[in-house]
């Protein structure tokens, strides 16, 4: 037998139905926000990812499913979302249209990661950017949507965290007092940790080797070297999530994975996850439009991981119930068969859902199997049926049973 890579899932029809209701949620929460879907490839050139999520991240470096195609050009299967739609946005000369840009994406993304319990290979991702306000209401609107769709699904207990990582003066200074506190201390560190120190000392801080993090523990703070600019920024985000009732706790520790952040950062982490808490995570990125060869465009977003969702709706307890059907029509010879197979057709057409007997089973069986879906009704058409063109019609619920005359079934499944 030939298996599943390894990271990767299958979802079953048996799981879809939680699966959808995320999706739903997003759909919905997107709407009412103003953002309309966007659609982006699967993959694209390496230099983008290299470029956008920046080429001293874990993700760039260690994670990437790259591969050259058939014409020898480098390609990625995307790694997130944010750099394919930036790229779209400029591609599309969608940056002359009307600001703000406001788009969503619901999309499968990969990365060689270690795979463990809501850490996978392949994953979907719920995202969503805002591109042309450089104001603090644009990371609020960002923050606010996110929190509405985790409501929407029906997530409990998150927390949202929330941090300056301020802008590139600021992360100037801030590198130098990261470096100075790491340098004494880099020998006992990794060997990532320790090109880190030199080219990007931020990246030190999400360092998930053991022996790193007891030094990141104690490490300087950002917000301590944020400029006028940066704080008042950060304070007007933190002013208007209060005024919109939507909690937060101030969390210097995140600093986000990926290279293109600039000032707001933030995760929504829920306690029902082990080590991989975050479900959802994103943040102000000023910088990456303009790295990509485009005007200066201010930039906010953030990405939900759904298999973390899934992950927390279990722990609520809540499971996939079958997608049942409106009617099961049985069938007990050739000739009633064949009826509820016509039957069958009327129905459906009319938008009911209804299944019919496709493996000659008894009528014992059928009731079994038709119980098994989660029918609503039970139309029984035998011999004597037939002869007065009627169905016994079971409610499953209440156990009653009614005669129907086959012209009047689908009213009488439409009224119940
Ligand atoms: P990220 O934090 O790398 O940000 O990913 C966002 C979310 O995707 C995470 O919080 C997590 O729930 C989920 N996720 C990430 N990696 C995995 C994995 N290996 N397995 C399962 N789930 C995973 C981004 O991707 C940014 N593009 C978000 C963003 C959009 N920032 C601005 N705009």
């Amino acid at each position: 037998m030939i298996n599943i890579p390894k990271g990767c899932k299958d979802v079953l029809p048996q799981e879809a139905p939680l699966w959808q209701r995320i999706e739903r949620a997003a759909r919905e929460t997107a709407k009412i926000y103003g953002f309309g879907e966007i659609r982006t490839p699967t993959f694209e050139q390496t230099e983008l990812f290299a470029r956008g999520v920046g080429d001293t991240t874990d993700v760039v470096t260690k994670e990437m499913y790259t591969f050259l195609d058939k014409g020898g050009r480098s390609m990625t299967l995307r790694p997130e979302g944010t750099a394919g739609v930036a790229r779209a946005f400029l591609e599309n000369g969608l940056a002359g249209g009307a600001m703000p840009f406001k788009a969503y994406y619901l999309i499968s993304a990969f990365r060689y990661e270690r795979p463990q319990a809501g850490r996978l290979r392949e994953f979907h991702q719920f995202g969503a950017e805002l591109y042309g306000s450089a104001l603090p209401a644009a990371d609020a609107e960002v923050i606010s949507f996110a929190h509405a769709f985790l409501a929407r699904v029906g997530i409990g207990g998150v927390k949202l965290k929330l941090n300056s990582i301020g802008c590139p003066a600021c992360r100037a200074k801030y590198g130098e007092a990261l470096k100075a506190y790491f340098r004494p201390h880099i020998d006992e560190m990794c060997a990532d940790c320790r090109i880190r120190l030199d080219k990007n000392p931020m990246r030190i801080l999400d360092c998930k080797t053991e022996g790193c993090r007891k030094f990141t523990k104690d490490a300087p703070a950002i917000t301590d070297f944020l400029c006028d600019e940066c704080r008042s920024h950060f304070e007007a985000v933190q002013d208007l999530l209060r005024s919109a009732d939507i909690p937060f706790e101030l969390d210097a520790r995140i600093v986000r994975g990926l290279d293109y952040y600039s000032r707001t950062v933030f995760e929504f982490t829920s306690d029902a996850l082990g080590a991989q808490s975050t479900v959802l995570g994103g943040g102000r990125y000023d910088g990456l439009l303009a790295q990509l060869g485009a005007k200066p465009t201010p930039a906010v977003g953030f990405a939900a991981g759904i298999e973390r969702l899934l992950m927390v709706l279990a722990a609520q307890g809540e499971e996939s119930a079958p997608a049942g059907c409106d009617v099961y029509l049985a069938g007990m010879d050739a000739r009633s068969r064949q009826q509820a197979f016509l039957l069958a057709q009327q129905l459906r057409a009319e938008g009911i859902s209804c299944e019919t007997d496709l493996m000659e089973r008894s009528l014992k069986a059928q009731f079994k199997y038709a119980d098994k879906l989660g029918a609503r009704f039970v139309a029984v058409i035998g011999e004597e049926e037939l002869a007065a063109g009627e169905a016994a019609v079971k409610d499953m619920q209440t156990s009653a049973t009614e005669r129907i005359s086959f012209a009047r079934l689908a009213q009488y499944l439409k009224g119940n």
